[in-house]
């Protein structure tokens, strides 16, 4: 490590402890932001220039000084060395080490303050793009999987006790709503952090008469943070777009936690595809949905992401403070965990199975149908509080006798209520009653087929 590369070593004593070179680097982690430096610093230098801070042959070395460290990163031909402490430094020693005096201009009116700052937001605008593919590819696999089972009954549950009976494409689509909000609400982060802090300096901004319109307007940023001191200080949007992976992941978790009952022999309702199960290193049997209790495991890694970040955050004086370096492990780590579960997840819809005809032949049990037959009370002219009361009773004597409600005869029907008649068999049973479905976003084969049509159309080109 020569001065030039860590000039503020000139105003210590002597050289940090190995100790300290260790604690303080980032570069091990943020070295992924190079290409986001890069381009944040080329906007700089011709900010520079145009300023008439550097000459226009000054800007081009740099510009073409660290297009090469870029190439160079990229093939592999560039290793740093962990004493450079962060990318930023990094590449600026790379720069002069390259191309010389011009590359110590660089850092005119800039400190690393507000470059990290515009780093992080030009990355997490690029991955809230990554992660808006893989949440449409997920909701691609679900809606397709939804398509083919329009018409096909399952049980629908509260408590996780059977409730009513709906179509299998009711519950798949349940998700692609979920995940679309997931999409919104990241872009939205993405609209709330694309503002620029570059320019605002260490935090007070700068004597010197820099545009920082222009390097925003460069960096496609829509405007520039207007306070220099909230410029380098603010990482709420590392919080918000943590917090939106965490709902990602909360999300994900209950499609597993779903999926994995399902996947047992108890229900028997789905298979999933061997290639998406692992097995025992005991039990020759086994095929375990490992893959899924993974997804489930993972929000743990993400909610404790989002706690470390907003403790981060918690009482730091204002302006910039080197606490600030750890966003970027929390933010990169539920990044990175959030991408791969959603590209499993898409995986593993795409290889399961629903037992339609096992899942069917058990539909008799547990009364999917006794709130159908209130609804036919009300038809009827019976106030819905009384009607409840009237087949609760009669769920009671068919739970005695053994029976499922269709198998009531009409006189036994009568003598809990006269206002039951014959046409009472059209509304009992599953397949009744998921077909009699008619109120707006139900979970009957006429709403799926609405639904269905959004989402396909809603979905393409994403
Ligand atoms: N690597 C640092 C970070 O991630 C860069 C800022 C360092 N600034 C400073 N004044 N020491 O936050």
């Amino acid at each position: 490590m020569t001065d030039t590369q860590r000039s503020w070593e000139k105003r210590l004593s002597s050289k940090p402890d190995e100790l300290t070179v260790d604690y303080v680097e980032s570069l091990s982690y943020d070295n992924r932001l190079y290409k986001y430096d890069i381009i944040g610093s080329i906007a700089h230098a011709a900010m520079l220039a145009a300023q008439g801070f550097i000459t226009q042959a000054e800007f081009t070395a740099i510009e073409e000084g660290l297009a090469s460290i870029r190439d160079d990163i990229e093939t592999g031909r560039l290793e740093f060395d962990k004493a450079a402490e962060d990318i930023h430094m990094a590449v600026e020693a790379a720069l002069i080490k390259r191309i010389g005096e011009p590359g110590e201009k660089l850092h005119t009116a800039r400190s690393r303050n507000d470059q990290v700052a515009t780093d992080v937001r030009l990355w997490m605008r690029d991955e809230i793009g990554i992660l808006h593919a893989a949440i449409a590819h997920l909701q691609k696999s679900l809606t397709s999987l939804a398509a083919g089972h329009v018409n096909d009954l399952m049980p629908a549950y509260t408590h996780m006790q059977r409730a009513q009976p709906i179509v299998v494409g009711a519950y798949l689509l349940s998700f692609v709503q979920q995940f679309e909000r997931d999409a919104i609400r990241l872009g939205n982060c993405r609209d709330l952090l694309n503002v620029s802090p570059l320019g605002a300096g260490a935090i007070a901004g700068s004597t010197l008469g820099i545009d920082r319109k222009a390097t925003a307007r460069k960096l496609g940023f829509k405007d520039i943070v207007c306070n220099s001191i909230d410029a380098v200080s603010d990482r709420d949007f590392c919080a918000e777009f943590i917090f939106d992976c965490a709902l990602i992941a909360a999300h994900l978790s209950r499609m597993a936690e779903d999926w994995i009952i399902f996947s047992s022999s108890e229900f028997g309702f789905i298979r999933i595809d061997d290639a998406f199960c692992t097995s025992s290193s005991m039990m020759p049997q086994k095929r375990n949905p490992d893959v899924l209790e993974l997804m489930r495991g993972k929000t743990g890694t993400v909610y404790g992401a989002l706690m470390a970040m907003l403790t981060i955050l918690k009482a730091q004086p204002s302006g910039y403070n080197r606490d600030l370096q750890e966003d970027k492990i929390h933010v990169f780590s539920a990044a990175d965990s959030i991408a791969k579960s959603l590209e499993i997840a898409a995986a593993v819809v795409a290889h399961t199975t629903f037992r339609t005809k096992e899942i069917t032949a058990g539909l008799d049990v547990g009364f999917l149908d006794a709130t159908a037959l209130a609804e036919y009370l009300v038809r009827k002219g019976v106030p819905f509080r009384k009607a409840h009361g009237i087949v609760g009773a009669l769920v009671a004597r068919c739970e005695k006798e053994g029976k499922s409600l269709k198998e009531l005869s009409v006189q036994e029907f009568k003598e809990r209520s006269p206002a039951i008649g014959e046409d009472v068999y059209e509304y009992l049973g599953a397949g009744n009653v998921v077909k009699r479905y008619v109120s707006a976003g139900a979970a009957g084969p006429e709403q799926v087929r609405q639904q269905l049509a959004f989402w396909e159309k809603h979905l393409v080109g994403r």
